[in-house]
């Protein structure tokens, strides 16, 4: 007989979102937010010219990209490393630091795929209280047990769109015990960098680490391209669980041209928060309860998990799928991205129709 580790047995598999809508509808998703924008020119033209030599490997150091980062984000080349997707650096520090015994520690409403790599590595994962849909640094610090091997905190959060700022994300740092990794997952960072707001510089503690993505700002999701910031302690035994090619070359070269075409990205930033704003204002308007977002997507609260089932119904029936929340522990809310404004007012259009048939005005 053939069985599996018994902690990946009891795992639950990844939960995609449901993308069925009615027979006859064109799909419109909102619900993995990703970019409604296309990859900067620059990043196509690369890809493509980077097949021509897709019969060799891939540079396993990323030497152009880890070069591209460092000059962009001014932040030490010695110290990146890039993954296939963020998700592959959250997987592997979750493997290389904790395992059976061991917990790690997020915030109640937090990304799902820290569960899932701290289960994928036979850990405990314990969730701490937020507070208003918002990371409570009191609250993980009162979580923190002498078996707590990472905090992890997604900066903004997903899918709750909020943020703490750097004050208090040093105060949770300097509250930390010195051999529990904080894990800053910034996959939103380019949508929420201000002045005064960065953390790369708390990864020269040596217990501190920050991720960033390609996917989300830089429109490459497709691609699957992330990278982090790690002391070396910690970066030396993550590398060891990457896979040795890990990026495509034409991945790598769709990142380089991407990172130096600040305009495209900047664009693509200020846009998005503007139908983001436009977005949000119609869903008020409707008396519907969106918190404050810095992200590219935003988390609608409708009365209780009935009112979302009946919203969802209606939005399906168009065509438009919004991520279902109950996985997260929030079965009153939707999460959607935000896409381009023909999407979004239809979005809002129908959920307006809905919350008229409900006989709400
Ligand atoms: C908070 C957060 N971290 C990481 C990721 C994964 O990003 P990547 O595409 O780089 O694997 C996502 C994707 O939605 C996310 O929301």
């Amino acid at each position: 007989m053939i069985w599996p580790c018994s902690h990946v047995a009891a795992m639950a598999a990844y939960a995609l979102a449901d993308l069925t809508v009615d027979s006859g509808v064109p799909l419109i998703s909102l619900s993995q937010n990703e970019s409604a924008f296309p990859p900067s020119p620059a990043a196509i033209g690369a890809a493509q010219a980077a097949m021509a030599d897709a019969h060799l490997y891939p540079d396993p150091d990323w030497t152009e990209l880890v070069a591209a980062i460092a000059r962009v984000y001014r932040v030490p080349a010695g110290s990146i490393l890039c993954g296939a997707g963020s998700m592959e650096l959250i997987g592997a520090l979750v493997r290389a630091f904790a395992g059976p015994g061991d917990q790690v520690l997020a915030s109640a409403f937090s990304y799902a795929f820290f569960r899932t790599a701290t289960l994928a590595a036979g850990a405990d994962y314990v969730a701490a209280n937020e507070s208003d849909l918002t990371v409570s640094v009191d609250a993980l610090l009162g979580a923190v047990t002498p078996r707590t091997r990472i905090v992890c905190v997604a900066n903004p959060g997903n899918p709750t769109g909020t943020r703490i700022g750097r004050r208090d994300v040093v105060r949770l740092r300097e509250g930390l015990p010195r051999n529990v990794i904080l894990l800053l997952d910034e996959a939103y960072g380019e949508f929420a960098d201000a002045p005064g707001e960065a953390t790369f510089d708390l990864v020269g503690r040596g217990d501190t680490v920050v991720l960033r993505t390609f996917s989300k700002a830089y429109c490459l999701a497709g691609m699957r391209v992330g990278w982090g910031l790690f002391p070396p302690a910690i970066g030396g035994e993550v590398r060891k669980l990457l896979e040795p090619n890990n990026i495509s070359a034409a991945s790598q070269a769709a990142a380089v041209a991407a990172a130096n075409d600040r305009a495209h990205m900047h664009a693509v930033v200020a846009e998005t928060v503007a139908r983001r704003a436009r977005f949000t204002q119609s869903l008020h308007a409707l008396g519907l309860d969106v918190s404050e977002s810095h992200t590219n997507f935003v988390l609608i609260r409708f009365a209780d998990a009935s009112a979302v089932a009946r919203a969802d119904r209606v939005l399906r029936s168009e065509g438009i799928v919004m991520r279902g929340m109950a996985g997260y522990g929030l079965a009153n809310a939707l999460r959607a991205t935000i896409s381009t404004d023909d999407h979004t007012t239809l979005a809002a259009n129908v959920l307006a129709r809905w919350r008229r048939a409900e006989g709400n005005s």
